[in-house]
């Protein structure tokens, strides 16, 4: 059976998408679709390659029992031929994937969304940049994403 790849992606791949990552694979193992999935997070951006993600959202998805084991990466143009699904954080961060495929003339099959368009509960169009926040904004991005995750999975199963 062939997997189904899913990059979720946000700016700096140390807050937002190690998250979505990390959400995404807990909601997995709890169906048992865990070998059914390729799962990874990038950023845009090149600051932070290598980092461990932010220790506030680390601490804040512990509390929900989520593990964010994930090291920062850039995105690059084999992504687009290796991810069934790229899922951005925001309206910037899609744009960014767009030019780069655009850049790059890509011929990837990735689709790539953003992953506010499978939202239920929370209305936000876009999951909000909790970096130069307080500490509520990362316990705010984990309540969004846990809503648009699950809206995705099944919207795909
Ligand atoms: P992320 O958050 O895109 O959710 O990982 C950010 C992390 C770092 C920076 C901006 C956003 N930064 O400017 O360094």
């Amino acid at each position: 059976m062939n997997k189904i790849s899913v990059l979720f992606v946000c700016l700096g791949n140390i807050c937002r998408s190690p998250a979505a990552e990390a959400i995404f694979i807990r909601l997995l193992e709890k169906n048992g679709l865990t070998d059914a999935f390729i799962v990874d997070s990038a950023g845009t951006g090149s600051w932070h390659i290598g980092k461990k993600a932010d220790s506030r959202m680390r601490i804040a998805a512990e509390r929900r029992d989520i593990n964010i084991l994930s090291k920062a990466r850039q995105i690059t143009s084999k992504d687009f031929d290796e991810f069934n699904y790229i899922l951005a954080m925001d309206d910037s961060n899609f744009k960014n994937i767009q030019d780069l495929k655009n850049r790059t003339a890509s011929t990837g099959f990735a689709a790539i969304k953003k992953i506010q368009d499978f939202r239920s509960v929370f209305n936000e169009q876009e999951v909000p940049d909790p970096y130069f926040g307080g500490d509520e904004g990362f316990d705010y991005v984990l309540d969004i994403l846990e809503d648009s995750v699950k809206g995705f999975l099944e919207s795909i199963s």
